[in-house]
């Protein structure tokens, strides 16, 4: 994977030469490239930073050094990467990161991450980039750092983490906190009863030193349930969603399912679609019209502990006999970029009948994460959709 990071305070990287990632970097896995802005400042003083219009505390990272910088980074696009990085600007304000974005940035050949100061970088330059390359800004938590560099430090690091090769025994990738949705379970080494400074005898658990592989396998699930119930209890919602659809009660909506189907479907748009006033299709309609669309497609619903948390709907193409359209895939947000969209098009696919040739389905030409989710399935973009500013996807049925 290739790595560029543009800061003012490219030393602040250095920490990226120690231990597995920087071995990884000697052994030419990881391909880091360190930019200073400030190269790109062509002023005496080498400024890369100036006061907000509109007043306010604080100063406001200036346009030019970075599109300078940026351009630097794109112009090295040397063929082995594609034509350009997937552009992450870590801030308190961006998409949470966790494990499953470290797995999807993972697949990336290529990342740059833009390191902001101050208030912040100038909105032109993001609107810039992202005429360029695909642009996230990425938050580690609902705190606020002084710079991106830390955030890269830590995003580095758990991305890299996950690289062939990075880590040694890629069992310990499996069994560790956040995979599967659980953390992990208490460890413990020799010796088997320690006495601490006070004569305290602290025994290592019984069943660990018992040799009983599967009550050993049984007591670590057993405590990572309780651990994650103790101290994260908002993720066991999660894993049991997670985990497989059949952790959630399904069922096929009718008209009475239509009012909380039309509320599920204006939250996975509202952030998809602005101004509401512009909004079409799915999120404009009302319960009326969601009842009428359950009478042309069979909608399957699922809910955990009766709250409704996803949906698909399905059905034989009207025109096409051997074509399974697959649409409204909703997933409500606080669940999203969890694998709950992937099994529920797992879920939808598996529904087409055995004459089936083609699955098809149709999304918003600019849902980047939904396009990637799609692709990832093996769909490929067909064609401009009915609707203007949606796309046709398709993939002929294996097995
Ligand atoms: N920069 C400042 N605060 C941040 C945060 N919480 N996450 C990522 N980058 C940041």
């Amino acid at each position: 994977m290739r790595i560029d990071a543009v800061s003012i305070f490219p030393e602040y990287l250095d920490a990226l030469d120690i231990s597995l990632i920087g071995k990884a970097r000697r052994e030419g896995l990881i391909d880091l490239r360190v930019h200073d802005l400030r190269d790109f400042a062509h002023d005496r003083h080498r400024t890369v930073d100036d006061t907000p219009y509109g007043g306010g505390a604080g100063m406001v990272m200036k346009a030019q050094p970075w599109s300078e910088a940026l351009t630097h980074v794109l112009d090295s696009a040397d063929g082995t990467t594609g034509a350009a990085p997937v552009l992450i600007v870590p801030g308190p304000g961006g998409e949470r990161f966790s494990q499953s974005t470290a797995r999807e940035l993972a697949q990336a050949p290529w990342l740059a991450f833009a390191c902001g100061r101050y208030e912040g970088i100038d909105e032109r330059v993001y609107e810039w980039a992202a005429e360029r390359m695909e642009v996230r800004v990425v938050s580690l938590g609902d705190y606020v750092l002084n710079g991106g560099e830390v955030a890269v430090l830590a995003m580095v690091e758990a991305i890299g983490r996950l690289l062939p090769g990075v880590v040694g025994n890629a069992e310990s990738l499996v069994e560790e906190s956040h995979e599967g949705g659980l953390l992990e379970y208490p460890i413990y080494t020799k010796p088997a009863v320690w006495s601490d400074a006070d004569g305290i005898e602290r025994p290592v658990p019984q069943v660990l030193l018992g040799g009983n592989h599967g009550a050993v396998a049984q007591w670590r699930h057993e405590q990572r349930l309780a651990r994650t119930a103790a101290r994260r209890p908002d993720l066991l919602h999660v894993a049991a969603t997670t985990q497989e659809l059949a952790g959630l009660d399904h069922s096929v909506a009718t008209r009475a399912d239509a009012a909380e189907l039309t509320v599920l479907q204006k939250a996975c748009w509202i952030e998809m679609v602005t101004p509401a006033e512009l909004w079409w299709g799915a999120p404009a309609e009302d319960a009326a019209a969601v009842a009428e669309g359950l009478t042309h497609w069979t909608t399957h619903l699922f809910r955990s502990e009766g709250r409704l948390v996803g949906s698909v709907r399905v059905r034989r193409d009207p025109h096409r006999e051997t074509t399974w359209q697959i649409g409204r895939l909703m997933v409500v947000p606080d669940l999203q970029g969890r694998g709950l969209g992937r099994a529920l098009l797992a879920h939808a696919e598996a529904l087409a009948p055995a004459d089936i040739t083609t699955l098809w389905l149709n999304t918003g030409a600019d849902q980047a994460r939904l396009l990637r989710l799609y692709k990832k399935a093996g769909y490929a973009v067909v064609g401009p959709g009915e609707n203007a500013g949606t796309v046709d996807l398709s993939r002929p049925r294996r097995g």
